[in-house]
């Protein structure tokens, strides 16, 4: 792997700069602030190319990957474009030479991840995914309780998302783009309950509810004959019998109260949009029988740390953080609980 000597040459630049979330600036932005220097954008739509222009006067752009990768000097490419274009678009970086970064989720199923990982050792180039959520103060505490005893062992996590709402008209409402409807932020919570439990998963059964928005949308509906699953489930065996449960539902009429729930033998340990909340067995419980509960404000979010990481890695002073092998496992999870919803029975996991 090619070492840097300082961040500075590392010449950093993105695929797509998007109006969502304005995610292109974001990651520039972060890469600047560990040392790296913005260098490139690519974006296929003017409009947004204009706006890359305004925010970073005197950077070089382009309207396509293929010119990109012909003329710019550029060391490390981010890819931040819709889900199915990661793995093509960064294929194409890694076979010219490049280091890559792709936005969750890393790609779309185990296969991909095979070929890109098996592409990026032999070209000697780093490959990893911005999993920027790992650093969430919300998830480093409770990693950090979790691990100091506060809730004994961990036998079952429940993650959710959603609530029961139409599909909105954008590229993530489309399965053959997005994935499904677990490849958003089912894969944020994924990597969060898989920090946490210290396991190998070795089981997977998916379950998925379809239709019922795809028969309800306008005849117009521009995703309608294309569209992501209402609720997906996938529910995760783990080597030593401990649960995951993921959750993402646009047909849930019961919101769940929390994001995840890490249950274990002395509580549980919930983490909500607005704070987080325990409640154990503490020394009161043998007499009274009832749980102490306590609250509070979730720690300061650290995702800076994500590009930290990277820059130290490329100039040789710290290992990655976010391997391509630790990507894949949420992907190869989610990709087994699709194919397990279709066939109707439990799959095994390879990638664990
Ligand atoms: N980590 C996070 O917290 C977080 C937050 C938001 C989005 N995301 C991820 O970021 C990615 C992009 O999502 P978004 O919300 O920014 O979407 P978006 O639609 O706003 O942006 C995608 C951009 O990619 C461009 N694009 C499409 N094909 C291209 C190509 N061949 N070459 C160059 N540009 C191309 C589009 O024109 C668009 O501007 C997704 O993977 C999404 O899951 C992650």
């Amino acid at each position: 792997m090619p070492h840097f000597a300082s961040p500075r040459d590392i010449k950093v630049g993105v695929v797509g700069y998007g109006g969502a979330f304005n995610m292109g600036r974001k990651h520039l932005l972060e890469m600047k602030r560990a040392g790296m220097t913005p260098f490139a954008v690519c974006e296929v739509d003017a409009e947004r190319l204009a706006v890359a222009e305004d925010d970073f006067p005197g950077i070089e752009t382009y309207g396509s990957l293929d010119a990109m990768l012909k003329r710019s000097d550029v060391n490390l490419l981010v890819h931040i474009t819709p889900h199915n274009l990661h793995f093509p678009l960064a294929m194409k970086c890694v076979r010219a030479g490049k280091h890559v970064v792709t936005e969750k989720p890393f790609v779309v199923t185990t296969s991909e991840a095979d070929r890109l990982i098996a592409a990026a050792e032999k070209q000697g180039v780093m490959v990893s995914t911005y999993h920027n959520r790992h650093w969430d103060g919300w998830v480093l505490r409770a990693k950090r309780e979790i691990d100091k005893g506060v809730i004994g062992d961990v036998f079952r996590v429940e993650a959710n998302m959603g609530g029961y709402r139409a599909p909105k008209d954008w590229w993530r409402t489309s399965e053959s783009i997005s994935g499904g409807v677990l490849y958003d932020w089912g894969v944020h919570l994924l990597e969060y309950a898989l920090q946490v439990i210290d396991d190998e998963a070795v089981e997977v059964s998916g379950f998925a509810h379809r239709g019922h928005w795809e028969a309800n949308v306008p005849k117009s509906f521009p995703w309608r004959g294309d569209m992501n699953e209402d609720e997906a489930t996938a529910v995760i065996r783990f080597a030593k019998g401990s649960l995951l449960r993921l959750r993402i539902s646009q047909l849930n009429a019961l919101p769940d109260p929390h994001l995840v729930a890490f249950h274990g033998t002395k509580g549980c340990y919930v983490i909500r949009w607005d704070g987080w909340t325990t409640r154990t067995a503490g020394a009161a419980f043998r007499k009274t029988g009832k749980l102490t509960e306590k609250t509070g404000q979730h720690p300061k979010d650290q995702s800076h740390r994500y590009y930290q990481n990277v820059a130290d890695y490329l100039c040789g002073k710290a290992d990655l953080v976010i391997t391509p092998q630790w990507a894949r496992r949420p992907i190869h999870l989610i990709d087994l609980a699709k194919r397990s919803a279709a066939q109707n029975k439990s799959l095994k996991v390879k990638y664990g």
